[in-house]
């Protein structure tokens, strides 16, 4: 979607971190954006202070697990900005440690937010989208814990490789439509990810309380050394590299090129497990008669990404001339 002037973007947890910073890079741009968080006072907070800009967003209150909620949320993006273009399912939450500790409270919640809430983005907002024949994308915000086993965080782990995979399979399944699919898989963001535990519903049982609350500790204790070198990265400045994916139609939208060794070593090691032994023939060409079963032409969408400079990546300087 090279063109996204006059569009518009409806972006889960908009009224905090990424995607805030995702909404602001989008209304700076000319989109119009509704913010859908679980959280009123802080989507107050990020319209009111977006609007002050003079930027056309919307709040609109949304629980991602609740479907009858995201149906109504989406008529309420519509009716008020019209077609929707963009789906940035983005919302999460950042409770890790060792899986071994979770409870079942804790796998059931973990995974209905960030699995759940994407599913339900799809099938609530992507009919909108195929619809109105105008075009699209679709943003699925993973993590570079979807792309390797990257922290003590078996829960999150499996959530966010189940939302690259899901953001691959769309994409092949859209691949004749207007609609890009990008799997969005940023490293260290300064967001207010370690307070994310305190929407755990209440009642639920949980094995993280302890960690929880020492993330918190250490996140506060990061702030209050505010001349420390940065150890994560912008909202904004990911919000531009988001817009950059969007328009070049990045298969993945990667931010931080520190994880390559990490990532690296996952693609080798899934390699050197394939036994060194023949191709049986007719296995072979059962699976070459089967479209994208042994070979999906999605992987040769993602072209090398430019260096981002100046806080602006040169390819969207180029696209705006
Ligand atoms: P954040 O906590 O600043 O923002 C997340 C927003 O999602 C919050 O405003 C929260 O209220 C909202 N939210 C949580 N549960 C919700 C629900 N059930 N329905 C609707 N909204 C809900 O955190 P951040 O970091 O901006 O997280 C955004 C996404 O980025 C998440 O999917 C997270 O897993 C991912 N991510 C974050 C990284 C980081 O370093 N901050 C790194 C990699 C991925």
């Amino acid at each position: 979607m090279e063109r996204v002037e006059g569009r518009t973007a409806f972006v889960t947890g908009g009224a905090s971190g990424i995607g805030l910073g995702m909404a602001t890079v989008f209304a700076r741009n000319g989109m119009k954006v509704v913010l859908a968080d679980i959280r009123q006072e802080a989507l107050e907070e990020a319209a009111h202070a977006l609007s002050r800009e003079g930027l056309p967003v919307h709040p609109v209150l949304l629980d991602v697990t609740d479907r009858e909620g995201y149906a109504r949320a989406a008529d309420e993006a519509e009716r008020v900005f019209g077609r929707i273009h963009v789906l940035c399912n983005n919302a999460g939450i950042g409770v890790t440690g060792p899986m071994i500790d979770a409870t079942y409270d804790d796998w059931d919640w973990m995974m209905s937010v960030m699995v759940g809430g994407v599913i339900n983005g799809v099938q609530t907002v992507l009919p909108r989208i195929r619809r109105h024949g105008e075009g699209g994308h679709v943003v699925n915000t993973a993590s570079m814990s979807g792309a390797f086993a990257s922290g003590i965080a078996g829960i999150y782990i499996t959530a966010k490789y189940a939302v690259v995979g899901m953001a691959e399979a769309l994409r092949t399944e859209l691949a004749g439509e207007n609609i890009g699919v990008s799997a969005f898989l940023p490293g260290g963001v300064r967001t207010n990810i370690h307070q994310s535990h305190r929407l755990r519903p209440p009642g639920l049982n949980t094995g993280y309380a302890e960690l929880d609350h020492r993330r918190e500790a250490m996140a506060a204790a990061r702030r209050d050394q505010p001349n420390a070198p940065p150890t994560a990265m912008d909202i904004i400045e990911v919000g531009e590299r988001v817009l950059r994916g969007i328009r070049r139609n990045d298969l993945y939208i990667v931010t931080h090129a520190e994880f390559r060794a990490g990532l690296q070593a996952r693609c080798d090691a899934l390699m050197r497990a394939f036994p060194d032994e023949p191709i049986e023939e007719s296995r072979l060409a059962f699976i070459q008669g089967v479209p994208t079963l042994g070979y999906n032409p999605i992987y040769d969408d993602q072209r090398p990404v430019p260096p981002f400079q100046n806080g602006k990546p040169a390819e969207v300087a180029d696209l705006k001339k």
